[in-house]
Order: C-alpha cells, then sequence, then structure tokens
C-alpha cells in the first residue's frame, strides 16, 4: 500500500505588490470603503480608473511606498496593508524627516480573521523599521481593526487629529 504523500502547506506569506496587482489594490479599497460606509460606485467609477494607476505608479517607487499582499489559490489577491513616507520636517525624534502613514489595510470577507491581515501589517513594521527612516508610523482605525493594531503597538496619540474638509473652487451654491 502505497505511503500517503504530504502536500506542503501553501505559502500564505505577505508578498510585496507589484505594478501589476493594481487592479486587485483597487478592488480590495472598494470593499473598505462600502464597509466604512462610503459608497464605492459602480465598477466605472471615476476613482477606480484613477487609483489605479496611482498604486501602479507608486508600486515603482520602492523608498517610499510598500504594500504588502496575500494570495488566495481560489481568490487570487485577498490581503493588503499599503504603507507610505511622507516628508515632514526633521525633529529631534525624528531626525530624517520621514513619517510613515498606513492605510488601505482589508481582507476580502470570505478570508477574515486567519491572521492575513496581522501578518501584511507585521511586514509593513518590518519595512518601515528597517527600510525607511520612519521613526513614527500613522493610521487611523476602524473599530474592526482598532484591536489588531493596537496588539502591534499602535497606542492613541496624545495629541487629537483634526480634520477640515474643503469643497474646492467647483462646490455650486
Ligand atoms: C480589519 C480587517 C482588515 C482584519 O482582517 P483579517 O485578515 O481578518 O485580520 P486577522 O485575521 O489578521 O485578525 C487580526 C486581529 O484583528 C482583530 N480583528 C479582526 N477582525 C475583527 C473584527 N471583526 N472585530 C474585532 N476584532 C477583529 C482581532 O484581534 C484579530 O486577532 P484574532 O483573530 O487573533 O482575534 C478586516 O476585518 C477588514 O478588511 N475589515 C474591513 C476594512 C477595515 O475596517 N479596514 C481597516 C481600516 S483602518
Amino acid at each position: 500500500m502505497p505511503h500517503p504523500v504530504t502536500q506542503p502547506a501553501p505559502d500564505r506569506s505577505p508578498r510585496r505588490a507589484t505594478a501589476a496587482d493594481a487592479p486587485a489594490l483597487v478592488r480590495l479599497r472598494a470593499v473598505m470603503i462600502a464597509e466604512m460606509g462610503g459608497d464605492p460606485g459602480g465598477p466605472d467609477a471615476p476613482w477606480r480608473a484613477a487609483a489605479q494607476t496611482w498604486f501602479a505608479q507608486r508600486a515603482q517607487d520602492g523608498a517610499a511606498f510598500a504594500a504588502f499582499v496575500v494570495d488566495d489559490p481560489a481568490l487570487g489577491l485577498v490581503s493588503v496593508a499599503v504603507g507610505v513616507c511622507d516628508r515632514h520636517a526633521p525633529g529631534p525624534t525624528e531626525p530624517a524627516g520621514v513619517r510613515g502613514r498606513i492605510f488601505n489595510v482589508v481582507t476580502d470577507p470570505r478570508r477574515r480573521r486567519r491572521g492575513h491581515a496581522r501578518a501584511c501589517m507585521r511586514a509593513l513594521r518590518e519595512w518601515f523599521e528597517h527600510e525607511t527612516g520612519a521613526r513614527v508610523v500613522d493610521l487611523v482605525a476602524t473599530d474592526d481593526a482598532v484591536g489588531l493594531y493596537r496588539s502591534l503597538g499602535f497606542a492613541t496619540p496624545p495629541d487629537p487629529l483634526l480634520r477640515l474638509r474643503l469643497d474646492g473652487p467647483d462646490a455650486g451654491g
């Protein structure tokens, strides 16, 4: 009787996204926007093409942009976390003048609670810590994600985040 063949576990560790992943990043971004209460619009919504171009271009800027993603054999790209480096005025605690920012953290609803977002976040942290000069990394958390972020060391900053929304020159009225 032949011995059973043990299949190696599929590799679900995060990899760095490339420009070719831009359409999938937009697909997941729409999922995130909808779950955060926004309206992502239909497949032809103008922001999608703009975001696809943006992701494809930024993915080529390895020094200031990194997206870590997890692939699934059946569904393709199912999880992502994106980090960028913003130029900031240097100061004593940030001598390189690099401020990290994380956004677009989302996992396909069919593949949640499997550790994908945590793995992508850990990969991003490694990148920020070892490949950028960032010493501060900011993000805005949703209720679903705040526990994940706190478990990774993110804490509420001492100063409040304030936001001003502008209508721009095209606003009616
Ligand atoms: C938040 C989100 C990215 C988590 O993705 P995920 O791949 O399921 O996350 P993980 O499996 O790595 O879970 C990591 C931890 O996050 C927390 N977490 C994940 N989903 C949660 C939920 N629905 N409610 C509360 N905590 C949750 C848990 O602490 C979890 O650890 P545990 O499974 O050991 O308890 C996913 O639920 C999502 O895409 N939500 C919609 C978009 C969103 O809110 N994005 C965050 C923007 S800031």
